[in-house]
């Protein structure tokens, strides 16, 4: 298996789309907007021709490319807009035109909010983007049984302090753990995992935590908090040695060796692999009380920290 681990400590590459494509992002913006005002910006994919928008979809390809084939992560600086429904509508023409929105929620939404709402905690039974907690390593696609290709968080404001991007591959979680041959045996086992906030019905499936992708790359699928709800559901308790797996898993995830950290600027995206990377946040204090509904008018600059994110699949 060739598994390239000198990579991961690498600086997350950085990219801008060009002025030509940025313009053919905007015009394909102003062209899906609603403009009736009940229907929800995320309910309708924007479209381009090709022919029509040769930078635009010329870059969106790369981008791809890059995600599937290369770093497996990249930010995407230069998307400054004034106010949240602009945003909103920026962000949702662009993700709809890299891949296929998935749902994200009981609801259908297909963009999710990540902000502090100020309610309860996720051990409480909380989804993650609802809070202001960090700590908790995973990827996003824990629950649902086939993996997200492109996570998009992109931010609209950072905190006041804190809120940093951790970012870990897969592969170097994957080389750590490859002096603990049991260790990894059993993570290759199924675990029980749940759809949280998925569905008003709850189901659990399972899979396992690592495997392999058809060209030998290492995939992960990780939310502690999750996994042990599910087996809690499932009235199968987690065996010692699942446990001890998960602890050495966690161990791994802790060290600097492994962790990239970035933090989000206003205006910049951020496009993984959401099966090859996982990621967490460092907690983070806000300038603003928290509250439950933002208002589309808002300014951008007067809110606390503000994050879409999208789940694409490729089209
Ligand atoms: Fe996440």
């Amino acid at each position: 298996m060739n598994i390239n681990v000198s990579n991961f400590r690498q600086e997350v590459s950085k990219v801008r789309l060009s002025k030509s494509a940025f313009d053919e992002l905007l015009n394909a913006k102003n062209t899906f907007e609603p403009d009736i005002d009940d229907s929800r910006f995320d309910a309708k994919p924007a479209y381009i021709e090709p022919r029509h928008s040769p930078f635009l979809s010329e870059e969106l390809r790369n981008i791809r490319n890059m995600i599937d084939h290369e770093s497996h992560v990249l930010i995407l600086d230069g998307f400054k807009v004034d106010n949240l429904a602009s945003f909103k509508s920026l962000v949702w023409t662009f993700g709809s035109l890299l891949g296929a929105p998935m749902v994200q929620n009981h609801l259908g939404h297909k963009v999710i909010e990540v902000y502090d709402r100020g309610g309860k905690s996720i051990e409480d039974g909380a989804r993650y983007h609802q809070t202001r907690q960090g700590a908790y390593v995973h990827n996003d696609g824990v629950s649902d049984p086939l993996p997200i290709d492109y996570l998009i968080l992109a931010c609209g404001q950072k905190a006041l302090l804190g809120g940093e991007s951790i970012l870990i591959d897969a592969s170097a979680v994957y080389a750590e753990l490859m002096a603990f041959p049991d260790i990894l045996e059993e993570l290759k086992c199924d675990f029980f995992f749940e759809n949280r906030g998925m569905a008003e019905e709850e189901q659990l499936f399972k899979a396992p935590i690592l495997s392999f992708s058809s060209e030998g790359i290492p995939l992960i699928r990780y939310f502690r908090v999750y996994i042990e709800s599910a087996h809690f559901k499932a009235g199968v308790p987690l065996t010692r040695s699942q446990s001890q797996a998960l602890d050495f898993l966690d161990t791994v995830l802790d060290q600097s060796t492994v962790q990239h950290r970035v933090l989000l600027e206003p205006g910049q995206v951020l496009i993984s692999a959401d099966n090859k990377f996982l990621h967490t946040r460092t907690h983070f204090i806000d300038v603003n009380a928290p509250r439950a509904e933002i208002d589309d008018a808002e300014t951008l600059s007067d809110l606390n920290r503000y994050m879409l994110r999208m789940w694409l699949r490729k089209q």
